[in-house]
């Protein structure tokens, strides 16, 4: 089984000066995973990698540059999902950790538990080794901006980010990241970190990364959803596109969007809103990025 790599920066209104960053983003992020899954490296390993370089990236939702709550702090979720072994690792509302999925992934393989919340969360990353970073190194100047004049449009940094990796020992792994949306009330918590919202796998079908308002992802498992529509007569881009009919009948304003991966290596990705930067490699082992477009957008 050929390995494949499929990446995310997050489904909403782009604003279209940032849109080359954006796309650069998730082709770099791409390539990181990319290169471990050519040299025999692990899925969860790609995925983490991807994530951590976009965690790290201020154009996007997720560690520094993630969106500020109404206390102007920032609180990050995310998840790990081990399909293999029918595991994951989540962590909700922390506010010190660089690369909150990094935290997630050692919460799936140090902890007897899956998930992790606020304080207790932010502690567990001490007890394992992580650096405090302070909450104001996570706070951009777009986001500080878009705070202080509630200027949504602004800002460039829209997007939660996530990945899908399948190795080629048939090994598959999702991970999503995010600060979650923009003036948040303190404590809020949205679909990323959700298993069967945000992120979810099952070995013998495949993996999915969602990403928009958690609000109406949460409330339908959009992730659980997209994966139950694989079946042995669709594949992981029909999946996608079923799940945004489906969705589309629960909002009039719709605004979600996921990357998927099926068992058998295809990939798939829809997103009902303006844009959803993705990078994704073709059966060729080429890299290749757009501002997203569903099936057309990985043509
Ligand atoms: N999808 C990210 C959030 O709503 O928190």
């Amino acid at each position: 089984m050929p390995s494949v790599i499929i990446v995310h920066g997050g489904a909403a209104s782009w604003n279209p000066k940032f849109e080359e960053k954006a796309k650069q983003g998730v082709h770099q992020a791409t390539k990181l995973g990319w290169d471990i899954l050519v040299e025999g490296g692990s899925a969860i390993d790609a995925v983490e990698k991807a994530v951590n370089y976009l965690e790290d990236h201020p154009l996007y939702d997720a560690g520094v540059g993630s969106h500020l709550n109404q206390n102007g702090e920032v609180e990050m979720d995310a998840i790990l999902v081990d399909a293999t072994n029918e595991n994951y690792g989540a962590i909700a509302g922390v506010k010190t950790v660089q690369h909150p999925i990094s935290l997630a992934r050692r919460v799936l393989e140090d902890t007897s538990h899956c998930f992790f919340v606020g304080q207790g969360a932010d502690d567990l990353a001490r007890q394992l080794g992580f650096p405090h970073m302070p909450n104001i190194e996570f706070v951009t100047d777009v986001e500080l901006m878009s705070f202080r004049k509630h200027k949504v449009e602004e800002s460039g940094a829209t997007g939660t980010v996530g990945a899908v990796a399948l190795d080629d020992h048939g090994h598959l792994a999702v991970a999503t990241s995010t600060g979650g949306v923009r003036h948040k009330m303190p404590g809020r918590v949205g679909d990323t970190p959700i298993f069967g919202a945000g992120a979810y796998a099952d070995w013998m079908l495949g993996g999915v990364s969602s990403t928009g308002i958690g609000e109406q992802v949460m409330r339908y498992m959009l992730g659980h959803y997209a994966i139950t529509q694989i079946n042995d007569t669709t594949n992981a881009q029909v999946a996608a596109t079923k799940t945004a009919e489906f969705i589309r009948t629960k909002f009039d304003d719709a605004q979600v969007g996921l990357i998927m991966v099926d068992m058998n290596g295809n990939l798939g990705a829809m997103h009902t809103t303006q844009a959803m930067p993705i990078g994704w490699v073709d059966s060729d082992g080429n890299i290749h990025s757009s501002m997203g477009g569903g099936i057309n957008g990985l043509a």
